[in-house]
């Protein structure tokens, strides 16, 4: 595993990441998950990334990772980067939703009694929330880590003056913002647009979520909607319509790029964000070991020629 520094920080990310937004709830199977935790460990994924809702229901991927820290990793705290975030809709009334204090503070108090932990390595807010004034929720997280319970902090899905804000307030108080996480593959551009450079003025690292596109980057739906996959699923976050005949063409084409490349398209699509400096970490989301597997080995060519580059502008124009 190749580790990069988080922007302008100290700390080392695994350029691939293993998120737990779908595939590690109480719905799931908890050997499946298990196993796709370790042999991430065992292969230099240091670094999962969870969120208080993850589920479904939510807060079951906190537990559940939890349960597998207790029985698996025990002793390995110190070789690990967790993280974990509040901002979206987590329980009914006023304080369980948005960028409060309030409910930042009680949420992460939940997310550290769920998964067992003493403190978060890193603790982002989930989303800007544009009715609570952004030095509140800036102080929040300020405080968490004068408080112990994360020792750096992130955002998530920030528009891009909003994301200047943030880093400015938390530069002024000596908390920087380590990391910025956003949307971003071959199918979603828009951190190019201005994140990328920002986060560069600011030192700020890049972590990219949903690189595969929910797996529509992958020949998952190459030839129709399978009964096991996200799109299918009822409490899964893609939905079948996202899926046209025009994505289908494009994911073809790549998949016949990815062939010649000697890679599967999971593989090329992960390449192509390893290939890029700005990127400090890629957080994947498996629903099997295979898959882990397969993804694991995007590392092993994410060199990409002028034609092969400008091939893929042109495919996904
Ligand atoms: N900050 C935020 O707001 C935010 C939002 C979303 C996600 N995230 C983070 O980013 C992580 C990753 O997001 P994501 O799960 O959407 O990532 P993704 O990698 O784009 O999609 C994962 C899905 O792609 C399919 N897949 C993965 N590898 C495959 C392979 N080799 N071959 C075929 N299909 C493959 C699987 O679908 P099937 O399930 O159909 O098998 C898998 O569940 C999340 O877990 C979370 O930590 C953060």
């Amino acid at each position: 595993m190749k580790y990069n520094f988080c922007g302008k920080s100290g700390l080392q990310l695994p350029e691939i990441s293993l998120g737990l937004w779908h595939n590690f709830g109480d719905v799931d199977s908890f050997e499946t998950a298990t196993s796709m935790i370790l042999h991430a460990f065992d292969n230099g994924i240091t670094h999962f990334d969870l969120a208080n809702n993850y589920g479904p229901p939510p807060g079951s991927a906190e537990t559940n990772f939890g349960k597998v820290l207790v029985k698996e990793l025990k002793g390995h705290r110190d070789e690990l980067i967790i993280s974990s975030k509040a901002g979206h809709l987590m329980w009914d009334g006023p304080y369980g939703d948005g960028g409060s204090r309030k409910y930042i503070m009680a949420s992460i108090n939940q997310s550290l009694k769920r998964t067992g932990l003493e403190y978060f390595d890193i603790f982002y807010s989930h989303r800007y929330d544009p009715q609570t004034p952004i030095e509140e929720t800036m102080q929040a997280l300020i405080d968490i880590v004068r408080q112990g319970k994360a020792l750096y902090i992130g955002i998530s899905k920030y528009p891009p003056q909003k994301a200047i804000e943030a880093y400015e307030i938390l530069k002024s108080q000596h908390v920087p913002c380590l990391i910025y996480q956003d949307k971003y593959s071959m199918l979603v551009r828009e951190p190019e647009k201005e994140h990328m450079a920002i986060n560069e003025k600011y030192g700020v690292g890049f972590i990219a979520f949903s690189p595969l596109a929910q797996g529509v980057l992958t020949n998952r739906y190459l030839h129709g909607i399978p009964e096991n996959s996200r799109a299918h699923k009822s409490h899964g976050f893609l939905q079948e319509s996202e899926i046209t005949s025009e994505v289908i063409k494009k994911v073809t084409a790549l998949n016949n790029l990815a062939t010649q490349r000697g890679q599967t398209l999971a593989e090329m699509a992960l390449a192509w964000l390893l290939h890029n400096k700005q990127v400090t970490s890629v957080i994947i989301g498996t629903s099997s070991l295979a898959q882990l597997k397969d993804n694991l080995k995007a590392k092993e060519n994410s060199k990409f020629s002028t034609d092969e580059l400008e091939l893929i502008e042109r495919i996904l124009a």
